[in-house]
Formats: structure tokens, sequence, C-alpha cells
């Protein structure tokens, strides 16, 4: 042993007999070191000579003997000599724009049943005190960091310039990030970049984004999907947000997130505080699968809506791509009528059914019947609906404006704009609404409220199609404006929130132009997500195949239509396989189609009812990643671990990667089995032990491109 270790050894009985507290917050004896600790990891903090809170350590919990000298601030502040980045900018009334943080106290708490370290630090002069945050979610293996400030003065204001959620360090290693971008109908592509001397910066200027502000970190050449180091996180946060990856001439490597303060601030009054939204971070040496089951986990079983967390998703049928926005009450009953037969549980009308909405240069804002399309309301139509044994849905898109609508001509100035300038219009001339006003959100407020009182409706499609433009906000105090995306999206979770608790019962569906605006905040008020417009079933299988890294099968929707945006023409079975993968919905004009699809459909629907408990509540394993050959296996094991569903994808006639002399595809080793329990796999004779099917493996009897299989692996006896 060496003598630096042994000095460490005796240095932690000194400080580290345990005051006994949580087991997962441990404050040393001292009071000035905190080792909290989850089941994988250990994130160490302490008080320095100079008074000042570092982050000394946060990796695998074994690794005590890394406890030692700080890597950098726990709060980085602008102030002194600024080494990282700083989570904290502000402007003091008096103009001076440093921070110099001293500690104050701390203390272990509960936060929403979870234990939580607070603590709080002032600054050494003026009146800005700040309080870290970091709670553990142990059943996740995850921690969450935010920050809050108060200006606790009398008078004058304190400008805050930059606040993001958190900082975190790595020591020194080759890292590799890896972060999910894209663009309309191509969501959540994966990029994996090294990270090299100075700073990777994520960041969204807008409130729509085809990407996640979630990432994944491993050491350089780390890519066992099962094993190996992976720090990771995500934000909550559904507006402009940033992520920085710093990496310093060290070696070591600073994470940091939060909100995007690009050409924004926030004055703080005297006692007013501000806070920023959690910062998700986990580690694992479990590889990405170990992110993909805290992730999906954590979202499933505590951060979904509780009202619907733990039920099934109805079959959908949905009216877009059927009829656009050509709907009237004759066609929508007929689409109603065949769905019924197929076994659609939950009908909804899409976009077009509002006054003036005859094409996507009017009606928005006005969100009342359009009774040249549905002389009767909506009323008479639900109840026949429902009398067919549907649920019915409908969708609205509430923080949007067409210049052609009554709401416009009535509140122009209620749109995003700023005085002497243009305002740029979206798709149709659309403008949005400025949703930090409370004379808007009121008015939303009271249209959606009368919406669902007035009609039974138990399904909401809450779209947002627009990127965001011209966001002045003249009606505000001068020292509120430049706040106006903060109060935005405050007044947009308020409006979700307030509807869903007078609606408990109503299902609530996130879509921006397909996955424009996914993040963990709308996970914790939306039940589900429309992930893309592409419904092509091959690009489908790669951006399932990403959203599935990320986020629960039970959050994504998945419609089967007639868009084939390759022109490969794939089967009608190949498309609900893909489908079948998460929330399954149909979106063909059904009325149109013969005995033969209505057959395959009844089918296959009817065969999802049988998996959906262990697709939609199963854990995930992305056995094969179409990027990594050309084909996709999905595997949803149940949690009692005596059923699991396999959704096989073939891309190629002759996948890469296959065995040369069978021209066959390697044996698809399972995970999440049983070894010793006996397991039968319908279509396949024998009968393999959970072990063989993980160790060895199984041949799918798959061929063909364009082809594929689902399926179902059962316990015996
Ligand atoms: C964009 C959505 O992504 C589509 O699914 C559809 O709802 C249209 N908007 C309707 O305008």
């Amino acid at each position: 042993m060496n003598r630096r270790f042994i000095l460490f050894l005796i240095g932690m009985v000194g400080t580290f007999t345990l005051n006994a507290q949580t087991n997962i917050i441990n404050t040393g004896n001292d009071g000035k070191s905190w080792n909290i600790v989850t089941r994988s990891a250990v994130y160490q903090l302490n008080i320095n000579k100079q008074g000042n809170v570092q982050m000394v350590f946060f990796g695998n919990k074994n690794q005590i003997e890394t406890f030692g000298n700080g890597l950098g601030a726990e709060v980085p502040v602008r102030g002194g000599q600024v080494s990282a980045i700083p989570i904290i900018e502000v402007v003091f009334p008096d103009g001076v724009r440093d921070i110099e943080l001293e500690y104050k106290t701390s203390e272990i708490t509960s936060l929403d049943g979870y234990p939580a370290l607070k603590i709080i630090q002032n600054d050494k002069f003026y009146s800005l005190e700040v309080s870290s945050f970091i709670r553990v979610l142990p059943e996740f293996d995850m921690i969450e960091k935010w920050i809050e400030v108060v200006n606790t003065g009398k008078k004058g204001s304190i400008k805050i310039e930059n606040l993001l959620s958190g900082s975190v360090f790595l020591p020194k290693d080759v890292y590799e990030l890896t972060h999910y971008s894209g663009v309309w109908g191509h969501e959540f592509t994966p990029q994996t970049t090294k990270l090299t001397q100075g700073t990777k910066t994520l960041q969204v200027k807008d409130f729509k984004s085809y990407g996640s502000s979630s990432f994944i970190i491993r050491p350089e050449g780390e890519n066992e999907k099962y094993t190996g180091k992976v720090w990771f996180g995500s934000l909550s946060y559904s507006g402009n947000w940033r992520l920085d990856f710093e990496k310093f001439f060290n070696g070591n490597v600073q994470i940091t997130g939060g909100i995007n303060f690009w050409d924004q601030e926030v004055n703080l009054k005297p006692q007013q505080k501000f806070s920023s939204p959690p910062l998700l971070f986990g580690y694992t040496e479990q590889g990405s699968e170990g992110v993909t089951m805290r992730l999906a986990s954590y979202v499933k079983e505590k951060l979904l809506p509780e009202s619907h967390r733990n039920q099934l998703r109805p079959v959908l049928y949905n009216s877009w791509y059927a009829t656009t926005f050509d709907v009237n009450e004759e066609h929508q009953l007929a689409l109603a009528k065949v769905a019924k037969e197929l076994g659609v549980e939950m009908f909804v009308i899409d976009d077009g059914w509002f006054r003036g909405r005859i094409n996507d240069k009017a009606g928005l804002g006005d969100w009342t019947v359009d009774k040249n399309k549905f002389p009767n309301g909506l009323k008479p139509m639900i109840e026949k609906i429902n009398a067919m044994g549907l649920d019915f849905g409908i969708w609205i898109e509430p923080e949007m404006v067409n210049p052609n609508s009554d709401l416009y001509r009535s509140h122009p100035d209620w749109a995003f704009h700023f005085s002497n300038r243009q305002r740029n219009g979206g798709r149709g001339g659309q403008l949005m609404l400025n949703l930090a006003r409370e004379d808007v959100y009121q008015y939303l407020y009271n249209c959606f409220h009368n919406l669902l009182k007035e009609n039974n409706i138990k399904f909401i499609k809450w779209d947002m199609n627009k990127a965001l433009t011209d966001p002045g906000f003249i009606s505000a105090p001068a020292d509120e404006q430049r706040a106006v995306r903060i109060k935005y999206v405050e007044n947009l979770y308020r409006l979700v929130e307030t509807l869903r608790k007078e609606f408990p019962d109503v299902w609530f569906e996130n879509c921006s132009s397909g996955g424009g605006r996914i993040d963990l905040a709308m996970l914790s008020r939306f039940d589900f997500n429309w992930v893309s417009d592409n419904t092509d079933p091959v690009d489908r299988i790669f951006i399932q195949d990403s959203y599935l890294t990320l986020f629960p099968a039970n959050t994504m929707i998945s419609w089967i239509t007639q868009e084939d945006w390759h022109r490969q023409d794939p089967s009608l079975e190949f498309k609900f396989d893909v489908s079948m993968a998460g929330v399954l919905g149909v979106g063909y004009d059904i009325t149109k189609w013969n005995g033969e699809q209505k057959k395959i459909a009844t089918e296959k629907i009817a065969k999802y009812k049988a998996i959906r408990e262990t697709v939609q509540k199963g854990d995930v394993y992305r056995i094969v990643s179409p990027y990594e050959e050309n084909r996709s296996v999905l595997q949803y094991v149940d949690k009692n671990k005596r059923k699991a569903v396999i959704f096989a994808y073939n891309l190629a006639e002759y996948p890469a990667n296959q065995v040369k002399e069978t021209q066959q595809t390697p044996l698809v080793k399972l995970r999440g089995l049983l070894p010793e329990v006996k397991y039968n796999i319908e279509g396949i004779r024998e009968t393999f032990s959970g072990r063989y099917l993980m160790e060895i493996g199984i041949n799918l009897p798959l061929r063909g491109a364009f082809k594929s299989e689902i399926y179902v692996i059962q316990a015996v006896g």
C-alpha cells in the first residue's frame, strides 16, 4: 500500500466516521464533507481551507481513494479567476459583476419523498444567497442538481445574466460524447464525438429542437453495450436550453447544463428567488444498456403523470394522414366505424375541426367547432363515436394564432412581436402567442377548459408547429421583458397542469411538428409523445432505436400510415410490426381499405393487445441497433421476466455482419431472462433455457429485406 493511500485511509477514519443519517447522504464528522451514495456511484463534496465548496468526485462508489482535492467549485461563478464554466453570472445593483461565495450552512432534507442535500452559500458582501441542491433518486440510481438564488437585500435588483442548473467535473481521461440531434422528420440522430480541449456546446435558442438534451459520456473506445463506464444526463426543460462540455488542458472535463440565457435576463427584486430546472445525472458501469434502464424506469415509474402512469395506453386512430384539414362529420364517423371493427380504442380527430380551418392559413386561435364541417357541433358526433364503443380525442395547437382568425383581429398585440419590426410567420403564416402574458394565459385556459367541459373528450393531442421568432414583450415593465421566454415556459406548464388537474381522466399527447419538444419536463406533464412526422417504417426503425435509448416505449406513439418516403412500398405487416414497438396507432384512410387490408390490421391489432402489457410496461433491450447492422432487434421483457417479446426487422437481403458461410445473421443473444427457467418461443419448436438464450443465442428465422417478425417468448410451467 503506498504512503499516500495509507494517509488517505487515516484521514478517512478521522473525517468519515459517518454521522448516522440517511446512508444515502452522509456528512463527515467535521461537517465539511459529504458522500452521496447511489447504487452504483458516489458523489463527493467538501469545503476547502478557503471556505469554498468543492466537487471532489463522481463515479464508481468503490473508488473512494479518489477522495482528495476538489476537481472544481460545486457552484462555479463569474468572479475571481474564472477557470471553469460559470453557472451563475450576475450584476449587482451597483454594477459589480463579480461573485465571491462562501459556505454558510447545509441541510439534509427530503424533497418530494427523496433525500436531498442543500448547501447554502452567500456572497461575502452582497445580498445574494445561493442554494445548490442534489436530490437522490435511489431506486433509479441517479441524482438531480439545481440551483436556487435569492436576493436577500432590501433594495435594488440583482440582474441574473446566466443561471444554469449544475456543474459536474469528470476526472482526467479521454472521453467521447454521444448526443442526439436532428431535424424535422429525422429526430434523435445519435452523434458521437471525442471531447478535445475546448468547449463543445449544444444549444437551442428556440422552444423547439428535434434532438434531445440527454447526453452520454464514455471513456474513448468503451462502447460495449452491457458493460463499461458511462456518465449520462438529461435536462428537465422545454424552452431554450444549453449543455456545455469543457475539456481542460489537465484532462478533466466539466459538464454544465440548464436554461440557455442567450438574449435573456432575470431581474431579481428584493426577497425574490429564482430556481433553475433540474439537471439529471447518472453513472453506471453497465454500458449504454445501463443508461436506458435507468432513464426509462425513472420516466415510467416516477415521472409520468400519475393519473395514467400505470394504465395501458389505448390503440389509437388519428385522422391526420387520412383527411388533413378536410374533416367532416360523415367521413369521420365512417372512419370511426371501421376503426372500431379493426380493434381501435381511441378515435382522434387531428387538425381541421375548428372555425375557419380550411387550410393551414386560417383558424388557429378560434377554438370552437367549425359549423360548416360539423353542423351539429362536436357533441352529437362524439356521442355516436362513444356509442360505437370508442373514446374520442381531438387536436389543438394552443400556443399559436393565424393572422386570419377572430382572435388575431381582436388582439394583434397578443402575438409575439417587436415594435417597428416585421412579424415572422411560420407554417401558413402562423404566429406564436405570447403566453408569458396573463391575458393570453387566461384566454387559452378558458378555451380549453370549456372544450373539455362541454364535450366528452378523453384525449388531447397538443401540437406546436412554429419556431420562436420576435419574442418581444413590450407590454411588460422594461426590466421584465427579457425574462419572456422563462415566463412563457412557466405558463405553458401551468396551463397543462391546470387542465390535467381539472380533467384527470384525459390523456395528453405531446407533439411539436413530430418530436420537436420532447424532454423530461414535458414527460412529467404529458402521457406520451408524437415522435416524428416521418412514419416511413424504415426511417422509424432508426428514430425509434434512438428514442428507446432515452425514453420508455409506453411514451412512443407510432402510427402506420400510407407515407412511403423511400418508395419501397413496404408491406402493411412490416409497418404494423414497426409501430407495435410503441403505442400503436392507425393513420390510413381506412374507409378505402379492402378486405385483405382489414384482415391484416384486425389480426395485428389483436396481436398487439396480446403483447401490449409487455411492450408498454416491460424493460426494453436494444439487442441489435440499426446503426450497427442492416437490421434491428428489440427485446421487451416483463418485470417478472417470464414473458418477453422480440421485434426483428431486416433492412437488407443480407444484413451486414452475417456469417459468410451460411449467409445467416449472427445468433441473437437475448437479455434480461431467468437463466434457470425454460422458455418457449412462439413459432420455434424447441424449448430453451434462459441461460442458453442469453449465452448462446438463437438464430431468428427471418429472411429478406424489409421483412419483420414478432416472437413471443414465454416461460414454461
Ligand atoms: C404537425 C403534427 O406533427 C402532425 O402530426 C399533425 O398533427 C399536423 N401538425 C396537423 O397540423
